[in-house]
């Protein structure tokens, strides 16, 4: 074929790559999905386009290790197809064997919006779980909770603070002097949302991930430092590219580095140096699998020694839906987005009438094709509409050849969003009476 296509491309995607750079983040490639026992749209077609350390949840999901997934939702307005995504997310991993926690933000949305606990409660029980249901969420190793009635989350974030100083918060998230304490306090809640999965009671230590949005990569780069910050012991490369374990802390350096011995020898490590005065143990032969097994392990120790210890979270990050009027795609703006809920004549005139990269006369539109990279309509099929990526392939190239015409296609979306939202409202009237199970 002569034409290079690639359907999945984002015409935004030049900033998301920029993003990337900036903050350090791993771009998904399809190394990272290709050999699961299953993928997912949005993992194949680059919605998904950046993680950290996805790798080690990759080795879960292939050697059938444990491990678990937290998100979390403000409960604060309607849901819509953009919010749809990390359940889809959700459902998929549940599906690989993940343990599911779902955390209800209520506190954070009382501290960011002024949205009352109650308040929000009423609005994640009648409109976020019932469409989580209705979208495919299982009961079965699943738990959605709320912030404010989860006693672990809300100790964890206190105590996390310990080392977490101003500087580093007011910096991370863009707080200033005028900020009010609660909300300041979210990004702590967070990281106990995040952390408290590997407490004892809910399943102990053991990789996490944490898919979200692109924006919520401050919470996870803060989430991770404070997790390093607790570690008693830090397991990776030196500058100069050396294997080991080093002991982070100056006191019982001996003692502690006793201990990582043991640790690789238990898992048959045999060649390895330890020199006190740096405070390290070299493993000189050790594979990537070897350290990760021996950072568990470690986790463990410290925590059974009285230390706050976790292992680092894993995270991946999705792309953006953007709003059928071609800007961002935002609750408070309704013709910008499909609610789940939205009625479904309402629905069809929010798709005829978005933005799509067509041209201006059908007469241009044949000679030159449309552009599906800058097509809300395109969106539609590519993040939730079509689920063959062969279908989904045939109507780039046909748009792109000038073969489609963009009030055909609409029709075509409109319809598929027509049934996607008469099945959800179906499900949702019999998820009413499960609710409770999901509910801890
Ligand atoms: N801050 C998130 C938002 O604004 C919600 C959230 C709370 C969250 N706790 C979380 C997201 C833990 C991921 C993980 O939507
Ligand atoms: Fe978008 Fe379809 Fe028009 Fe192409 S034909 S620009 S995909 S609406």
């Amino acid at each position: 074929m002569a034409i290079r296509i690639d359907p999945w491309s984002s015409a935004t995607y030049g900033d998301y790559s920029k993003l990337r750079e900036e903050f350090g983040i791993q771009e998904f490639t399809e190394e990272m999905w290709k050999d699961l026992p299953n993928t997912h749209r949005l993992l194949r077609r680059g919605v998904i386009f950046g993680h950290r350390d996805f790798h080690r949840i990759k080795r879960c999901i292939k050697s059938g290790k444990r491990w678990a997934i937290l998100t979390g939702l403000m409960p604060s307005g309607k849901m819509h197809l953009g919010h749809k995504m990390v359940i889809d997310e959700v459902i998929f991993y549940q599906s690989m064997g993940a343990d599911i926690f779902i955390g209800i933000a209520d506190i954070e949305a009382f501290a960011t919006r002024g949205i009352s606990l109650k308040e929000a409660e009423r609005i994640a029980l009648e409109e976020y779980v019932p469409n989580y249901i209705a979208l495919g969420l299982k009961p079965k190793n699943c738990q959605i909770y709320f912030q404010s009635k989860r006693k672990e989350v809300k100790d964890l974030a206190y105590l996390l603070g310990r080392k977490v100083n101003w500087s580093q918060l007011s910096a991370t998230c863009g707080f200033s002097g005028s900020t009010n304490m609660a909300h300041v306090f979210a990004p702590l809640l967070q990281a106990g949302d995040i952390l408290h999965v590997q407490l004892d009671k809910y399943g102990g230590v053991r990789p996490t991930l944490v898919p979200v949005g692109i924006d919520q990569d401050p919470h996870l780069r803060l989430c991770r430092d404070i997790v390093q910050a607790h570690r008693l012991f830090s397991v990776g490369l030196t500058r100069d590219g050396r294997k080991g374990i080093f002991v982070k802390v100056d006191e019982n350096v001996e003692k502690l580095l006793g201990i990582a011995e043991d640790v690789a020898k238990s898992i048959g490590l045999e060649k390895m140096e330890k020199i006190e005065k740096y405070k390290a143990l070299y493993l000189i032969d050790a594979s990537e699998e070897d350290m990760e097994r021996i950072d568990e392990e470690l986790v463990r120790i410290e925590s059974e020694l009285g230390n706050l210890s976790f292992m680092t979270p894993s995270s991946t990050y999705h792309m953006f839906m953007t709003g059928l009027n071609g800007q961002k795609m935002s609750s408070s703006v309704p013709e910008s987005a499909i609610f789940l809920t939205d009625p479904i004549e309402e629905a069809r005139k929010k798709v005829m009438k978005a933005k799509t990269g067509g041209r201006v006369t059908l007469e241009e539109q044949r000679k030159y094709g449309g552009n599906p990279e800058e097509c809300v309509v395109y969106q539609l099929f590519l993040y939730h509409l079509i689920e063959s990526d062969k279908e989904l392939e045939n109507i780039y190239i046909s748009c792109k050849n000038g073969d489609l015409i963009c009030g055909d296609c609409k029709k075509r979306a409109a319809e598929a969003i027509e049934n996607l939202l008469m099945d959800l409202k179906e499900k949702r009237e019999s998820a009413k009476g499960s609710i409770r199970d999901f509910m801890s």
